[in-house]
């Protein structure tokens, strides 16, 4: 048993705090990690206010890179000292969508089996069943994705969530490609992610739409090549005016809104592919005339975790980033520790930053 620093959410709206934490050493199929780098990600924040669920005490952080301190029985895929980034994604190979051959889908990912407590004992939640604000966590081994050594912690710890669930939303569940027009609605870390998938991907236009003409800067710099101010003019008409008058091939709402999922719906061209990767509270809900859902064709696609394989997709992305293709630093706008995090999602709300990073320990 280890005791080591965790970040705790103990009850529903209540500042977070940091608190000791024991984490039991692995059993078959688990691994220790030792994260060096976990990005605070709005998820978090949806644990603390109670939006996921109400399993209180969570042990929050989730978008990690760190070191392997030891693994457990029957694990193969990961070994002491491997630099992994966890994910939230570890697929069971035997659930329906798995043996549909859409693991993408995956029905029943893996998590740890044995529990991190605080000292009296209570069971902690992990965020997404990782819980990273810690200088130690258990993990299913299959939630660790080894990638290469040189990249930077605080950069490759969020291909953890936010940036994967972004650059996959364009790719894998947008489909986009060459000569393609996509707006992207919403340029937090996520809808700047898709920007960036968007352009990787040969896109002739990248349209950044957002209230906030700071995020439309930094969208730009990101690969957007028009932005659109939705504080300040109607942005289908704009998207439309931006593509010859038609819409574009692929509109991704990164907000989790439903008025600006029906400004996706519309600004897309005819047989256009809606892609909703933005998270809705439960409230929510879309009314549209049945004759435009039919008269517009396409698709409208939800994306989870941008519809990833972890151990295919972040090899891949860290790859890019040590080329120099993909600057996942850009989405780093500070590191604080792990006693910052409070302050952090305060930041995040007012929109001051893209991610804040909490820096751990392990060894660099
Ligand atoms: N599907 C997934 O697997 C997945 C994974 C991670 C995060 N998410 C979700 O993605 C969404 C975005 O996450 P983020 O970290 O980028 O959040 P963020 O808060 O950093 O960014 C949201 C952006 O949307 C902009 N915005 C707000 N209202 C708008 C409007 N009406 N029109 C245009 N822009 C508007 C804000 O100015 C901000 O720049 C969240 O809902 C988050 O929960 C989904
Ligand atoms: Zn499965
Ligand atoms: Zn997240």
């Amino acid at each position: 048993m280890h005791e080591v620093r965790g970040v705790v959410a103990r009850a529903k709206g209540e500042p977070v705090s940091v608190e000791t934490v024991l984490v039991p050493d692995p059993g078959p199929g688990e691994a220790l990690v030792r994260p060096q780098a976990c990005g605070v990600c709005h998820t978090d924040l949806h644990y603390r206010e109670g939006g996921i669920n109400d399993d209180f005490p969570f042990l929050l952080g989730h978008e990690a890179a760190g070191i392997v301190e030891s693994v457990g029985e029957n694990v193969s895929i990961v070994s002491p000292g491997d630099f992994v980034v966890l994910n939230w994604r570890a697929v069971c190979g035997n659930c329906r969508a798995c043996r549909r051959g859409e693991p993408q889908y995956c029905f029943d990912t893996h998590n740890a089996h044995q529990a991190m407590t605080l000292a009296d004992g209570t069971v902690l939640s992990p965020a997404l069943g990782i819980g990273a604000f810690a200088d130690l966590t258990l993990v299913a081994a299959g939630q660790c994705t080894k990638v290469d050594k040189r990249a930077r912690p605080e950069a490759a710890g969020l291909l953890g969530c936010g940036v994967m669930a972004g650059f996959g939303a364009a790719v894998n569940t947008g489909g986009v490609g060459r000569g393609d027009t996509v707006a992207v609605f919403g340029c937090g870390g996520v809808g700047d992610a898709a920007i960036a998938g968007a352009a990787l991907a040969g896109a002739a236009k990248v349209v950044a739409v957002d209230l906030d003409a700071t995020k439309l800067e930094w969208a730009r710099g990101f690969g957007a090549t028009d932005t659109v101010d939705a504080s300040k003019e109607d942005p289908v008409e704009a998207v439309r005016s931006i593509t010859n008058g038609i819409g574009a091939d692929v509109c991704i709402e990164a907000v989790g809104n439903p008025m600006v999922l029906e400004q996706a719906f519309y600004a897309r061209d005819l047989g256009g592919t809606v892609v909703q990767v933005g998270v809705p509270d439960p409230s929510m809900t879309l009314e549209l005339p049945m004759i435009d859902f039919f008269g517009r064709g396409g698709a409208l696609k939800p994306s989870w975790y941008g519809d990833c394989l972890p151990s295919r997709d972040f090899p891949m992305l860290i790859d890019l980033y040590l080329q120099g293709r993909f600057d996942l630093d850009a989405f780093v706008s500070e590191t604080i520790g792990l006693d910052g995090v409070e302050e952090a999602f305060g930041r995040m709300e007012r929109g001051e930053v893209l991610r804040s990073v909490v820096q751990l320990g392990g060894d660099r």
